[in-house]
């Protein structure tokens, strides 16, 4: 599949405008500095939907990743393999004028504005390349993949980070919504450090604000942790086939 440019709409072109702007009013105090930073690179404007060709040649060039344009949610196998092979899978298309606040599936917003930034940060892609290596070697265990996806969800979807100005916000989950941008950051929500164990076993919910979050120190530590994740996964697998045995 291709981005093909020129079926983007006056509407399309508007929905993106209207989301970038209002999401660069929080962000600036709000999300990481790689964020930050990766969004400058990228060279996303408010007055142009980025085109994927010009966005693959800036990330190949800082990480060697790319954009592999996907329908929407794709299979798990699909979504591993393509991410191993450093391709994130992203959408073409945008959210409707109607549908500026909830979606049921991510749309470009989401996939590019949100997460593509930070995909120019060698340790957060080397996380996201090596967790998608476990994955492919669980495809088919309903078990794992949901304890692989606890790890995806509280980290890449919805993480946060302690930087020396503050806690801000590294999730695309996070940063595509302006609720869950101002949200995540008040003191309502309670906020733990990065710990592979809890958060293997926290269940998550979608389409509604989490109600906790965890903080990492630095993109380092994810990518640090995946010998952990691979350990603690193993166990949980091993543990868990054994209860089915007995049952
Ligand atoms: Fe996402």
């Amino acid at each position: 599949m291709k981005q093909i440019y020129g079926n983007y709409t006056k509407e399309d072109f508007e929905v993106w405008q209207i989301l970038y702007k209002r999401q660069m009013g929080n962000l600036p105090t709000a999300a990481s500095t790689a964020y930050l930073e990766g969004l400058n690179k990228v060279n996303f404007v408010e007055d142009a939907i980025p085109k994927f060709d010009e966005t693959n040649e800036v990330l190949q060039q800082l990480t060697g990743w790319k954009l592999a344009v996907v329908p929407g949610i794709v299979p798990d196998y699909t979504f591993f393999e393509l991410m191993s092979n450093k391709r994130f899978p992203a959408t073409t298309w945008l959210r409707k004028m109607k549908e500026l606040d909830y979606l049921e599936e991510p749309d470009m917003f989401h996939d590019v504005f949100a997460h593509v930034p930070l995909l120019s940060n060698q340790s957060f892609v080397d996380f996201l390349e090596a967790l998608s290596n476990i994955g492919l070697q669980y495809v088919g265990n309903d078990y794992a993949i949901e304890i692989l996806s606890r790890v995806y969800w509280f980290t890449v979807e919805f993480g946060l980070i302690q930087e020396e100005a503050g806690l801000r916000i590294y999730g695309a989950g996070i940063l595509s919504s302006a609720g869950e941008t101002k949200f995540s950051l008040s003191e309502e929500p309670p906020k733990y450090s990065f710990d592979v164990q809890v958060i293997a076993n926290t269940p998550y919910k979608k389409n509604v604000f989490q109600d906790r979050y965890f903080v990492i120190e630095s993109y380092e530590q994810l990518y640090n942790s995946i010998p952990e994740v691979k350990r603690i996964l193993a166990e949980m697998v091993a543990e868990h086939e054994g209860k089915v045995v007995t049952v």
